[in-house]
């Protein structure tokens, strides 16, 4: 009778799994577990994918209208030429545009709103929902179908329930659990870990993960705030893993997830926004201090990203032996073309061999991973039997790789 190793943990065994290895669950074998070979084995695939980015587009141009920045500045430091935003944003922005006193007209809009509106005409939840719709509709199973709902979100559109329930009700559920993340650009990866094993556990037979972000509404469009208002963007992706089984000898679906977090440089990124870090978490006095604005150290969250996807890239080819170029292609996260390029670069990644669409969309944080995969595959840069590596890095500092093999 022939055997296959299963290795029951997450990148353990001292990294030195095989591909072809199955992994399937959490911490238990101590690198050394051996088991009957099965024929075929419960693996998690993604069976259908779906997207959703406002319809408004907010140009370099149009920034530069806002702000002192320029088209070249962006797209040099960033590879960004256009994003998309919510239409409040984008109404916003045409009328920041033609403000003479930029400054007055931000702190006008924080203290009345838009022309005296603060209700949300978009909602984080509303782009959750769109894509997780569409890729159901892909999938051919209705939202009843699902055993479990897994979304990540950066800024939620209430500060609770958070938006996994929100959207779930809106999809006519009423009793299928929720896992709510806030990994931010790292939500999705995270995601796709946590569904995997729900499924190789056989707790559950399909799961939807979503990465939804609705940010452009945080950021100040002035010279205050413009090395953060010119890179992030709104938008969600959607996914729906399947339990299937599949041959073990050259396992199809997730093979491997690769995750870490490092919370002692919480500096470089973050946004006080409400929470209970200040009391109360919302007053006059933290908005006209800005401490409801977002931060970043845009040099900090450089060097760790280029060093963390560098570092999770090599510990997930190694634990799976396999070399940079086995990978057929690479999903990363889209923060910034010269952190892609940096890692394209180590590892001599072909253009044709990674994705993106930076280009026309921005940051849209944790929903940039599933985007560029729903959008890879609708251009057929994803074949059968494909190797696929998906590579996050975000706020937290958060960081991870999952593999699969389409
Ligand atoms: N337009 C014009 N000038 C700007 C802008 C802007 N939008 N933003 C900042 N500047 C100015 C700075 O104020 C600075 O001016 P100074 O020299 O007078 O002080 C100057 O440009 C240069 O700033 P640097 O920080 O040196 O520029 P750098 O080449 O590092 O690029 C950038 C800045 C693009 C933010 C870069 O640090 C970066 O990409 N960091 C990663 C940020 C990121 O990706 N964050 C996303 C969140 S996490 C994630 O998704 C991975």
């Amino acid at each position: 009778m022939p055997h296959t190793r299963v290795v029951r943990g997450l990148g353990e065994c001292g990294g030195q799994a095989e591909a072809g290895t199955v992994v399937r669950g959490l911490g238990e074998c101590g690198g050394h577990f051996w088991a009957p070979a099965y024929e075929e084995m419960l693996r998690a695939r993604i069976i259908a994918t779906g997207m959703s980015v406002p319809d408004c587009v907010v140009t370099n141009e149009l920034l530069s209208r806002c702000m002192s920045t320029s088209d070249e500045w962006i797209t040099q430091r960033t590879g960004i030429r256009e994003r998309r935003m919510s239409p409040d944003t984008y109404r916003m922005l045409l009328r920041l545009a033609d403000a003479p006193d930029k400054p007055a007209f931000m702190r006008e809009v924080r203290d009345r709103g838009l022309d005296g509106q603060i209700d949300s005409s978009l909602t984080v939840t509303d782009l959750a929902l769109e894509a997780s719709r569409m890729a159901l509709k892909h999938a051919g199973i209705a939202a009843e179908d699902l055993d479990c709902i897994i979304q990540s979100s950066t800024l939620p559109d209430l500060a609770y329930p958070a938006p996994g329930c929100v959207m779930q009700g809106r999809l006519g559920l009423t009793s299928t659990p929720v896992f709510n993340l806030a990994q931010g650009c790292a939500g999705f990866v995270y995601g796709l870990a946590l569904a995997d094993q729900l499924i190789r556990g056989g707790m559950y037979r399909r799961v939807l993960v979503v990465g939804a972000e609705l940010l452009s509404s945080a950021f100040d469009y002035t010279d205050e705030g413009r090395d953060m208002a010119v890179l992030f963007a709104d938008g969600a992706g959607a996914a729906v893993l399947e339990a299937v089984e599949t041959d073990a000898a050259r396992p199809r679906g997730l093979i491997s997830h690769h995750l870490h977090s490092d919370g002692s440089a919480l500096d470089a990124l973050y946004g006080e926004m409400w929470g209970s870090s200040t009391f109360p978490p919302v007053s006059k006095k933290k908005i006209d201090d800005g401490r409801t604005r977002p931060r970043m150290n845009g040099r900090a969250v450089f060097v760790n990203a280029v060093r963390r996807v560098r570092e999770v890239v090599q510990e997930c080819l190694d634990a799976n032996g396999l070399r940079a170029a086995d990978v057929n292609c690479y999903l990363f996260h889209q923060a910034n073309l010269r952190i892609i390029e940096a890692a394209a670069e180590h590892f001599q990644i072909p253009a044709e061999r990674y994705f993106n669409n930076l280009e026309r969309y921005g940051n849209t944080a944790g929903a940039s991973v599933p985007i560029c995969l729903h959008e890879a595959l609708s251009e057929a840069r994803i074949k059968d039997g494909d190797l696929v590596m998906l590579v996050a890095f975000g706020t937290g500092f958060s960081w991870g790789a999952t593999l699969l093999r389409w």
